[in-house]
């Protein structure tokens, strides 16, 4: 997929209507600048209608037909929907639940991506597609199939779960031993007595395991793929798949090494954008890759299966489009074109309608394909650049996830809560994998890292030894790989950086005040008591008032200096207010700033020219009219004007600004 180039597009089903009316559509479609399509990833029964026989030229004309509109092509693989032929005649490949029914045919997803036969058939048509697409230069990119997050219980994927554990562990013995299986005399004697895990109580370490089984079986299927598509295709068509932002279902570290570009589908659902909760998903997604990413599906407006379908504002999907920009977003895909006239998303929200005419939306999305006319060169090449890295890591949260200890801890809500002030103050940050070197960074935001091993603890020394700003949470350091309490206590081999340790964690049913200088404020779900290891480095900066006599004016959150480097450690869950001022203590220590003053309710994010040029994206999130100073006299690209030094922007208004005298060219290193 062009990497100089800023796309709109939608995802856009030919098959779903006849060919005549393909020309009114892919006209509107050019009228709002679209530039890109995505096809393909339902369309398994049209291109093989019957085994080995494929049709295939109906979509050659849909590609031309849009090409000659000037809009290109991603192509998706169609093995999530697999046609009630090939289920019919190979029902073994068909889905198993836990509660051990095996899926029917109609809806999607339905198989078990370990099925040698669904690997034949996967194998089959995939290329198929990519003996006959592969070197179409009007397919920009490859989607591989679409949101995987299949879960299957058949005996198949029991057995292979045994082998994944026999790889993983070597030995019984040492399998026994890491999960404690004397508890409750689980003790194994042999492999096949292991089963898949479809009770709710489970061990801990099998649990674990079988996340991280259900991960690796969805890598291998995607790789599957990836090998076909690689060995067919043009070389610089890219490939990717559209993942689900906080989806838990699948290590998206591991499944994005095998692709060229990260994607993800932004959906709302029910109400409205909340930009300081979004923005950390579309960083986490530009993570994977450390690099632009793509909006693959959003919304148009609506969708079809919240609890409330509502309509978002006028010109928010506008704003929303923009803020996936300001994070490193290259393209934003709607999903979908038009309304079908049938199956299951009759009422999901569309650009056209189900009498091919514009709805309203259309026209929040040609403003958009206009806006990104006018500044596709400027932001061409630009990349997101961040001074703070907030880590991440599936194995915590599937950890934390499966004993919560507290119904209302969420990992992805804790771990929000450390972006949100970031966000407020339009501070940068990259999300990263726990695992990741964390050169570069001034400030480093571990949030409730549970599991440690021994490349996290090296990267984290080395960061503070460098003069690094580190902070850890709550949670940090229980737990090793194979998800067995460290026989230590928190935050484990971290103790010694942070100049503390965990006494005890306890959680609340009432908040508990936590204060220091710096704030009065609560804590509320959980409470940490911190004991001071380093007494001469370390400061304790908040303690908890009277609550249950156990935490009464113990410390809560301190700060360490280590070496070159500093640690703070906070035990609380702090409120939201208390939350702020302790960022800023945090930022300002570190020397961080953000991109821009701006008042709550806008944004202004950051992308930097291959030239080194500065590009500022303002994002007016509220329904009243703003105001914001800017630092210098500006140009904005939007509506092509000078506008000094301070900017209006009207409800949703998005401004495209770089400092007078850089207007031109930014993008053009
Ligand atoms: C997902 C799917 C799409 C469509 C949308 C509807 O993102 O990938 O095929 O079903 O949901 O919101």
């Amino acid at each position: 997929m062009s990497a100089n180039q800023l796309h709109l597009g939608s995802a856009y089903y030919p098959e779903h209507w006849p060919e005549e009316r393909w020309c009114g559509d892919i006209r509107l479609m050019r009228e709002a600048g679209l530039t890109v399509a995505r096809v393909g990833e339902g369309a398994w029964s049209t291109f093989e209608p019957a085994p080995g026989e494929f049709h295939f030229e109906w979509m050659d004309r849909a590609i031309d037909l849009l090409a000659e509109n000037g809009i290109q092509t991603v192509m998706g693989t169609p093995t999530y929907a697999p046609p009630a032929w090939l289920t019919q005649r190979l029902p073994d490949m068909l889905q198993v639940l836990d509660s051990g029914r095996v899926v029917q045919h109609g809806g999607r997803c339905h198989c078990c991506i370990n099925s040698p036969d669904m690997a034949y058939a996967t194998r089959r048509i995939v290329e198929a597609m990519a003996l006959h697409f592969g070197r179409n230069p009007n397919i920009i990119g490859w989607q591989i199939d679409n949101e995987f997050s299949r879960v299957c219980f058949c005996s198949r994927c029991q057995a292979l779960f045994r082998e994944f554990l026999a790889k993983r562990y070597g030995t019984l013995d040492n399998l026994n031993r890491s999960w404690s299986t004397a508890y409750w005399s689980q003790s194994y004697s042999s492999w096949d007595q292991i089963p898949i895990p479809a009770e709710p109580k489970h061990n801990p370490g099998l649990v674990l395991e079988f996340k991280r089984f259900v991960s690796a079986s969805n890598r291998r299927y995607q790789k599957l793929q990836v090998d076909i598509l690689r060995a067919n295709i043009s070389p610089q068509t890219r490939i990717c798949h559209n993942f689900m932002g906080w989806f838990d279902g699948l290590d998206h570290y591991e499944m994005n090494e095998d692709l060229d570009l990260s994607a993800w589908d932004w959906y709302i659902g029910t109400g409205h954008n909340d930009y300081l909760s979004t923005g950390v998903i579309h960083d986490l997604t530009r993570g994977f890759k450390r690099h632009n990413f793509w909006i693959m599906e959003t919304q148009p407006g609506s969708v079809n299966w919240s609890s409330i379908n509502n309509m978002l504002c006028k010109g928010e999907a506008r704003s929303m489009a923009w803020q996936a920009v300001g994070h490193g977003a290259d393209a934003i895909l709607y999903w979908q074109w038009r309304s079908a006239l049938g199956g299951q998303e009759q009422y999901h929200g569309t650009l056209v309608d189900q009498s091919g005419q514009p709805r309203p939306f259309y026209h929040d999305v040609k403003d958009l394909g206009a806006d990104f006319k006018a500044t596709s060169h400027l932001l061409s090449g630009s990349q997101v650049v961040s001074e703070v890295a907030m880590l991440n890591d599936y194995a915590s949260r599937w950890s934390i996830q499966y004993q919560l200890h507290h119904k209302d801890f969420n990992y992805v809500t804790h771990f929000t809560h450390y972006y949100r002030p970031l966000a407020a103050a339009n501070v940068s940050v990259d999300v990263l994998s726990a695992d990741d070197a964390l050169d570069g960074y001034k400030l480093v935001i571990a949030p409730a890292l549970l599991i440690l091993n021994e490349k996290r603890v090296r990267h984290l020394k080395a960061f503070v030894e460098r003069g690094g700003h580190l902070v850890l949470t709550l949670r940090t350091g229980m737990k090793d790989e194979t998800n067995a309490m460290l026989p230590v206590r928190q935050p484990g081999a971290l103790a010694e950086l942070a100049g503390v340790e965990v006494v005890e964690y306890y959680a609340l049913t009432e908040k508990v005040p936590v204060s220091g200088d710096l704030f009065n404020g609560t804590t509320q779900i959980w409470a940490e008591i911190l004991r001071i290891l380093d007494e001469r480095n370390t400061k304790v900066i908040a303690r908890y008032g009277a609550a249950n006599g156990w935490l009464d004016g113990q410390p809560a959150v301190t700060v360490h200096k280590c070496g070159k480097g500093v640690v703070t450690f906070i035990g609380a869950y702090l409120d939201d207010a208390a939350q702020k001022l302790i960022t800023d203590m945090i930022t300002t220590a570190a020397d961080v700033d953000g991109v821009m003053e701006t008042p709550l309710g806008v944004s202004a994010c950051r992308r930097v020219s291959p030239a080194g040029a500065d590009i500022f994206i303002l994002n007016n999130h509220t329904r009243s009219t703003q105001h914001v100073r800017l630092p210098w006299a500006a140009h904005e690209h939007l509506g092509g004007r000078d506008v000094g030094t301070a900017i209006g922007l009207e409800p949703f208004g998005v401004a495209v600004v770089t400092k007078l005298g850089m207007n031109s060219g930014a993008g053009a290193a």
